[in-house]
């Protein structure tokens, strides 16, 4: 008699690269027979894979892990009850806050059986394997991975992996040597890294043949890329994405997240040039005050990031743009957050992210003096939110009556419902009218006439 499989459960935290490493994880615990269940107490094993990126995404960890605790001493509890043997899950914590923080969560979270940073998930079976077999003879396991070798990774994983939609992601670059002064990420996912040319092909040729239709390009800083290839010549982010729009069907190449500095003439032009290349792109900020990006240390001034963006709308004059900020950055005063503010009203964004400053462990800023209050902060942050949401609110209300191609990629909330992206990212919901018409538009690229606009979203008809 076989066993039946194992189930795994996935929660997911922070950004893009976190919901691919995610995925990735999925293809190599799939390999090993186990099935993914989106009920934690039905799981053998939980993975949570986080995010550190401010103060708040870390915590929820912690709450998180005690909600945990609490189901596991109840099925125990249950299974006692009934005679029977309580099952022995695993839970994992991976990511960003395991890296952040090794051994030290199980120190204080000592239900947790084992920690994994993001370069050493490929590893999951054996540690799976070891925690499984510490389990049976009731001891606790305390198995705590967080290497930083990038490119062991990547070997292992190509070797697996399978394509499950019409979008995917596609990691190309990972880490960042750019240490923003309030950053954790150069610490939690290591030094700059560029897969190599023929590495980012042959994952490129399997998405492709998989029937994807939009690849977007990963990385903490993607527009560094320079991926070598075998000839030792060396690969820019705009030559790949030529090379892939030439050689692949990819219907549509996104790329996120860019860095200003790395922003070259010839990635610019590109979004002119290449027709798969979407005109969307995320490109932060941070503040619109030249003393607060040198004190962030961000390799950009604020006339260096207009001048981008004013050349960027000369070869796509509708190109969406998105940005990320920071309110209340150590040393921020009214007049910062002004010029952030003016900033903002000059650029027009199409939607954008924005935050207040958190001080993260072993960053420099965490230790500066001059930290602004929390309530400031606060008031500056809903003063900009309101400014952006004015202007997504904006952006959305110019496309009604437009014609635009859009990827069904989602069911929505009901099921004669659909949801897929416009090239600008917008959401775009359809209702197709039954469960059957929704199955076969599932996936399908298509002309929609958009009908109206939400702060975040867009309804559409079919356009024929
Ligand atoms: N690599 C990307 C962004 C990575 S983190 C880039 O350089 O743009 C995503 C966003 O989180 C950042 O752009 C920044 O706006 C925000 N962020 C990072 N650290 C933060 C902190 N300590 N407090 C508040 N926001 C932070
Ligand atoms: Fe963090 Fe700055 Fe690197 Fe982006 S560029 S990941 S904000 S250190
Ligand atoms: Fe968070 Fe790590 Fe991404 S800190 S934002 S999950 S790189």
């Amino acid at each position: 008699m076989s066993l039946p499989p194992k189930k795994l459960y996935i929660k997911t935290y922070g950004c893009q690269m976190n919901v691919y490493d995610t995925e990735r994880m999925i293809d190599v615990m799939t390999h090993e027979g186990y099935e993914v269940t989106d009920a934690p107490d039905d799981a053998d094993l939980v993975i949570l894979n986080t995010c550190h990126i401010r103060e708040k995404a870390a915590e929820k960890v912690y709450s998180d892990i005690g909600r945990l605790r609490v189901m596991k001493e109840k099925q125990a509890k249950k299974a006692e009850a009934s005679g029977r043997e309580s099952k022995k899950s695993i839970l994992a914590v991976g990511g960003c806050v395991a890296q952040a923080e090794g051994a030290e969560i199980q120190r204080r979270a000592p239900t947790v059986d084992m920690v994994f940073g993001p370069q050493t998930y490929h590893r999951l079976p054996e540690m799976t394997d070891q925690a499984d077999k510490i389990k049976q003879t009731g001891a606790r396991p305390r198995i705590v991975d967080t290497d930083l070798v990038v490119s062991e990774k990547f070997e292992s994983l190509s070797k697996k992996g399978i394509a499950r939609k019409k979008t995917a992601f596609l990691t190309v670059q990972e880490g960042c040597d750019k240490f923003c002064t309030y950053c954790v990420v150069p610490y939690t996912r290591g030094g700059e890294f560029s897969r190599s040319f023929e590495d980012v092909m042959k994952d490129a040729r399997k998405l492709n043949e998989a029937g994807v239709l939009e690849v977007t390009l990963l990385g903490q800083n993607v527009n560094a890329y320079h991926g070598m290839s075998r000839e030792n010549e060396e690969w820019s982010l705009a030559r790949l994405i030529r090379h892939l729009a030439d050689v692949t069907d990819f219907k549509r190449i996104r790329y996120t997240t860019s860095h200003p500095h790395d922003m070259t003439d010839e990635l610019i032009a590109i979004h002119g040039e290449v027709a798969q290349c979407m005109p969307y792109l995320h490109l932060p900020v941070q503040s619109g005050s030249d003393k607060i990006v040198k004190a962030m240390n961000r390799h950009h001034t604020i006339a260096s990031y207009m001048k981008i963006v004013e050349s960027i709308r000369a070869v796509r004059p509708d190109i969406a743009l998105s940005g990320d900020f920071i309110v209340g950055f150590p040393g921020e005063t009214d007049a910062d957050f002004q010029a952030t503010m003016k900033l903002v009203r000059e650029v027009d964004y199409a939607q954008a992210y924005s935050f207040m400053y958190s001080e993260r462990p072993g960053t420099p800023a965490a230790g500066w003096e001059a930290q602004v209050e929390e309530h400031v902060k606060s008031e500056r942050l809903a003063e900009l939110q309101e400014e952006l949401n004015r202007q997504q609110r904006a952006f959305n209300d110019k496309s009604v009556g437009k014609v635009m191609s859009v990827l069904l990629e989602r069911t929505g909330k009901q099921d004669t419902h659909l949801v897929g992206r416009s090239p600008y990212m917008q959401a775009v919901h359809v209702d197709v009218g039954d469960k059957e018409a929704a199955e076969s538009y599932f996936g399908q690229m298509v002309d929609m006439k958009i009908m109206s606009a939400g702060p975040r979203s867009l309804k559409g008809e079919f356009a024929t």
